[in-house]
């Protein structure tokens, strides 16, 4: 892939769109969607059962024409093709990067340095779904001959954002007799907390890492393992209670799990666009094979649409152009992204991982500094609950901070009025942020003259409204890759790699020379920094007095 020559900031579609920026930034809402009464069905886009409604934005045709030339300009289509043709266009770490084919349908090929990769894919999708069914009939027993019940995930970043995402998300769909417990922070607490009632005869540990060498999964690991054995007492119970999903055969091997059960993904599969690999193990046995086959295809679905429909209808293009406008142009820092359905409530941790540990990156591909923001900050909560904490400063406040709404027609817990009141409220929200009251209706409701300010409401606030049917294996898998691929349509702009994660070494690095200096108060005079030194030192101290 050759990397585009000029300069993003000197493209001409960079320049008009500045020159534009000046134009839009003083029109109101309001004004458009009074000069142009099909303004609500124009500004949408749908595909395979996805409705976006872009309406809400501040932009006009002309925008949308600029922001598509932009992309073209940046060489948008180009790079797509790239990504699916394998190219290594991870080029600080030398990789391809096709998470797109581990949805890749039976009999399709994805060549990659002469192998077609597709076939490895699906035979692990086939050992898994083999090892799901066989937990999931209780025909997987435990060292003692009980059936596995309770299902604990280590692993951290995309090793546990994605598994525990979706096992939220298809609750629903999933196994209730089973229990399944996610651990990833390497304080003692979440692993105690997660095990505190189990039955180690009855608990299987999947532990996942793609390179198996992550501090805090392998030293959760290594506590489940002694946690287990304290009751199993035999090392061969390991082999019963203990898998592995990595990319790292040998050191699965070093840590006493039999490769058998191992369950295996390649480089060209990043951490955080794993779920779809022997990452998702978890949401396996919890969804069963078939659903979790339904998800893979619809993020399948929208890899087609994305690699082949035209800028001007493709989805995750419209939203990472529409990120782009208001990241580049109107200077806002942070997206939220508020779905309205309860089952999505680790989806803005998940995209958190996925959104910035992609594109929070500070040079170009080329390796030359930006000199124009890159990812913005991507947070949310469901709804309604952000109405009643933070919804304030984004109606009110003085930052601007496009939201997207995400909302399902169907309830799948259909309880009394609940679904009606929820997505009331997601559509209120929406029209609020965009037409907000003026002073004048604030004034005509006879409020006093001194409240007037403080209850008026600027409007004029961006929002994308995506609207689903229902939640299912399938539509979880759309939205994911809807957001997938709008960070790459970013990324591709802002011509960085969105692939690489050079920025978590430091810290790591960094700790590995404190822990002997906290383990071991042998260890000579503390050289850090005088801050680092005296926080290490009120640690030993403090510590050593609690004893
Ligand atoms: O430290 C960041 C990171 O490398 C993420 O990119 C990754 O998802 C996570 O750590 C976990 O890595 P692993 O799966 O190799 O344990």
């Amino acid at each position: 892939m050759s990397i585009t020559s000029t300069p993003l900031t000197d493209r001409a579609s960079w320049k008009s769109l500045e020159a534009h920026y000046q134009v839009i930034q003083a029109t109101h809402l309001r004004d458009l969607f009074a000069a142009d009464p099909a303004r609500g069905s124009r500004f949408t886009a749908e595909a395979l059962g996805i409705y976006l409604d872009y309406s809400k934005n501040r932009v006009t045709d002309e925008t949308l024409g600029l922001l598509i030339k932009l992309a073209e300009e940046s060489g948008l289509k180009a790079k797509i093709d790239a990504m699916f043709q394998g190219e290594k266009i991870n080029i600080t770490e030398n990789r391809a990067v096709l998470h797109v084919a581990l949805r890749a349908a039976p009999g399709e090929s994805i060549i990659l340095d002469g192998v077609d990769v597709v076939p490895e894919v699906h035979a692990v999708l086939d050992k898994m779904a083999s090892f799901s069914d066989r937990i999931r009939s209780g025909e997987w027993k435990g060292h003692t001959g009980k059936p596995i019940k309770n299902i604990v995930n280590i692993g951290i970043g995309g090793s546990d954002l994605g598994p525990v995402m979706a096992y939220e998300a298809l609750r629903h769909y999933s196994r209730r007799d089973l229990v399944f417990r996610f651990v990833s922070n390497i304080d003692g607490t979440d692993f105690v907390e997660a095990t505190i009632d189990l039955d180690p005869e009855e608990t299987l540990f999947i532990v996942a890492s793609k390179t198996f060498t992550t501090l805090e999964t392998m030293t959760n690991a290594r506590s489940a393992r002694d946690w287990s054995l304290a009751s199993l007492k035999d090392p061969a119970a390991v082999a019963k209670h203990f898998v592995a999903l990595s990319t790292n055969a040998e050191e699965v091997t070093k840590f006493g799990i039999d490769t058998a059960n191992m369950f295996g993904f390649w480089d060209w599969v990043g951490g955080r666009y794993s779920m779809d690999s022997a990452i998702g193990l978890s949401t396996m046995l919890a969804i069963g094979p078939d659903n979790f086959r339904a998800m893979l295809d619809g993020f399948h679905q929208v890899d087609e649409h994305f690699r082949t429909t035209p800028l001007e209808q493709n989805l995750p293009v419209l939203m990472g152009l529409l990120a782009i406008w208001y990241n580049n142009f109107f200077g806002a820092q942070t997206v939220a992204v508020l779905p309205y359905e309860q089952y999505l409530k680790r989806f803005p941790a998940y995209l958190q991982q996925l959104t910035m540990e992609s594109n929070g990156k500070h040079v170009t591909l080329g390796g030359s500094e930006v000199n124009y923001q890159t990812g913005p900050i991507y947070w949310g909560e469901p709804g309604t609950n952000g109405q009643h904490s933070f919804y304030q400063l984004i109606h009110q406040g003085t930052k601007l901070i496009p939201c997207d709404f995400i909302a399902f027609t169907r309830a799948l817990n259909p309880i009394g009025r609940h679904h009606d009141l929820l997505l009331a409220n997601v559509f209120a929200q929406a029209e609020a942020l965009a037409f907000g009251k003026t002073s004048a209706e604030v004034a005509a409701e006879g409020t006093p003259a001194r409240l007037v300010p403080h209850k008026t409401f600027e409007g004029n606030r961006p929002s994308n409204t995506i609207m689903v049917d229902e939640l299912t294996p399938s539509s979880l898998g759309k939205l994911v890759a809807l957001y997938e691929h709008s960070v790459f349509t970013q990324g591709a702009i802002w011509d960085i790699d969105s692939f690489d994660q050079w920025g978590v070494e430091l810290g790591k690095v960094l700790a590995q020379r404190i822990i002997p200096e906290l383990e071991n108060t042998e260890v000579g005079s503390l050289t850090h920094d005088s801050s680092t030194n005296l926080l290490i030192e009120r640690y030993r101290s403090g510590r050593t007095a609690n004893v």
